[in-house]
């Protein structure tokens, strides 16, 4: 029965079934205030957004819906943040780095911050919805992609194995092993007889047991070289399992090689990317925007008057003054740290001792496709524990000529070690340990474009990183307002390192401060 049908055959309406909550409303805007202030509370009001990243933008979006007079400072000469798609022409010099240009061929491109949208990001989904942003899959799992354990022992170490045949292997074992505890009634006092069978049915289908509930191989890990099943005379020439010891000495239970792509909340299926690169987004943003944000304007001072806000900037070299009645400060915290202000001394500690993570990636563009027409890897990423942590293959441009993939994406320790290096040495880092896993490498190679976030200009640092201890002590401060003073930016929320939260956080700045002047009449 369709819901036409349904609906017919109730023959309730539309707007009764959406009344009594059977239906969810058709997406509306990406903002739906719960209304403390009416629409023309903000008429005229002035506030000022420190950054336009997207907590910055998606701020003044939604004041300027409800009429408030925006402008947001922007330090470089791009929006985005950390919402950043390097492509041919792509220019950065990290602090104390050189200068680097990217010389991607046309069309080809990495998201060097934000790379994925989880399907329960709704926000992040909603406002790419209303501001037409085309999106495709990203392909975060990947069973065709390998593991590598570089410098262990035994024989699944310093080689590359294909995620499908070690998780069908470790699958099929541990299916095995308990399936024989449970036909060795070990676990009768917990289970009774019906359970039992139903839990034997599951593990034959999880593991791909065999009759006698033994794991002897499957299909699932593929087929060895030249042995895919087609036209021949053989059902397809399978290759043998590894072996249960040699698996657990494989080194892949070490934390660098979970599966967690499998299964944590913020990587299962299905992940999306905007159509053409993750920048898309802040540039419908900033579409919406013209004329309100001031480029090149890097914030030097931040004080709060009587009546509201004074905000010093540089334009042209020269300091330049505003004030307003609001200011929504998105500055990561590693650049508020640096801050001249009279903010209180709870969001000064926030700013000092937030840790922020150190993460890296290298985009490099190849002549040829080889991961998809010699290794059958259509996106997804490979595993290591080498410095480069992790390959991404491109999502998108399948079987094209040329390619752009991901050769590390590291963080903590690995990525500062590799951000401490200069380009041209991480980039041979890149291809050293990436071509043990694609000797295609040195025959392929074009050029690359690296970034450390740490070590990139008004950004100082990947993401907010929280413990118990830093949420307790810092967090609270960032969701209140210091005088005018409002904080937005993934650093403010539950969802640190994500899209969604930087524009939750927005929303829930652009909700206080439309909640407070409805609350009283500016004179
Ligand atoms: N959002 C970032 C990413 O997708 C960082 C992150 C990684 C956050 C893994 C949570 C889990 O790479």
């Amino acid at each position: 029965m369709t819901r036409r049908d349904f609906i017919n055959a109730t023959s309730a309406s539309y707007a009764s079934l959406l009344a009594w909550g059977l239906l969810q409303p058709a997406p509306a805007n990406a903002l739906d205030l719960p209304v403390n202030g009416k629409q023309t509370d903000g008429k005229g009001r002035k506030v000022i957004v420190l950054g336009a990243g997207l907590a910055g933008m998606a701020t003044a979006y939604q004041l300027g819906k409800l009429g408030y007079d925006c402008t947001v400072l922007e330090a470089r000469s791009r929006a985005g943040g950390r919402v950043w798609t390097v492509r041919g022409g792509t220019k950065e010099t990290e602090l104390g780095g050189t200068p680097q240009a990217c010389s991607f061929e046309n069309g080809l491109y990495f998201n060097g911050g934000a790379a994925r949208i989880p399907h329960h990001h709704q926000l992040t989904l909603q406002y790419c919805r209303e501001l037409g942003v085309p999106l495709e899959i990203f392909n975060g799992n990947n069973e065709a992609a390998y593991l590598f354990n570089d410098g262990g022992t035994g024989p699944m170490a310093n080689r590359r194995i294909r995620i499908k045949e070690y998780h069908n292997d470790m699958r099929g074992y541990t299916a095995e092993l308990l399936a024989k505890s449970l036909d060795q009634h070990a676990l009768d006092q917990e289970l009774t007889k019906e359970d039992v069978e139903k839990l034997i049915d599951f593990l034959k289908n999880e593991g791909d047991l065999n009759t006698a509930h033994l794991y002897k191989g499957t299909n699932r890990r593929g087929y060895k070289t030249k042995g895919e099943p087609g036209a021949g005379p053989t059902p397809g020439d399978m290759a043998d399992p590894f072996g249960l010891t040699d698996l657990l000495r494989s080194g892949f239970m070490q934390p660098v090689f979970y599966n967690v792509g499998d299964y944590i909340y913020e990587q299962q299926t299905t992940l999306m990317q905007p159509v053409g690169g993750m920048d898309a987004i802040p540039r419908a943003l900033e579409k919406k925007l013209t004329g309100k944000i001031l480029f090149n304007a890097p914030v030097t001072e931040l004080r709060k008057t009587d009546n509201g806000v004074r905000i010093v900037y540089q334009k042209d070299g020269k300091p330049q003054e505003v004030t307003a009645e609001f200011c929504v400060c998105t500055l990561p915290l590693p650049m508020l740290k640096n801050l001249e202000s009279d903010l209180s001394g709870t969001i000064k500690r926030a700013a000092d001792f937030v840790p922020y993570i150190k993460t890296g990636k290298i985009g490099l563009q190849f002549k040829r496709r080889f991961w998809e027409e010699d290794d059958w890897i259509y996106g997804g990423i490979s595993r290591t524990n080498m410095d480069i942590n992790q390959i991404w293959y491109p999502s998108f441009g399948f079987q094209g000529r040329k390619g752009v993939l991901i050769g590390y994406y590291n963080f903590y320790g690995r990525a500062e070690a590799v951000g401490a290096m200069s380009v041209a040495e991480r980039e041979k880092m890149a291809l050293e340990q990436g071509g043990k896993i694609h000797p295609q490498y040195p025959a392929e190679f074009d050029n690359s474009f690296s970034l450390a976030w740490h070590r990139i200009p008004y950004n100082a640092g990947g993401w907010a990183t929280y413990d118990e201890a830093t949420r307790r002590k810092y967090y609270p401060a960032l969701l209140e307002p210091d005088g005018n003073v409002y904080f937005a930016g993934e650093h403010t929320t539950y969802l640190t390192a994500w899209m969604a939260g930087a524009l939750t956080s927005a929303h829930r700045t652009v909700e206080a401060i439309h909640a407070r002047v409805g609350a009283y009449t500016k004179k």
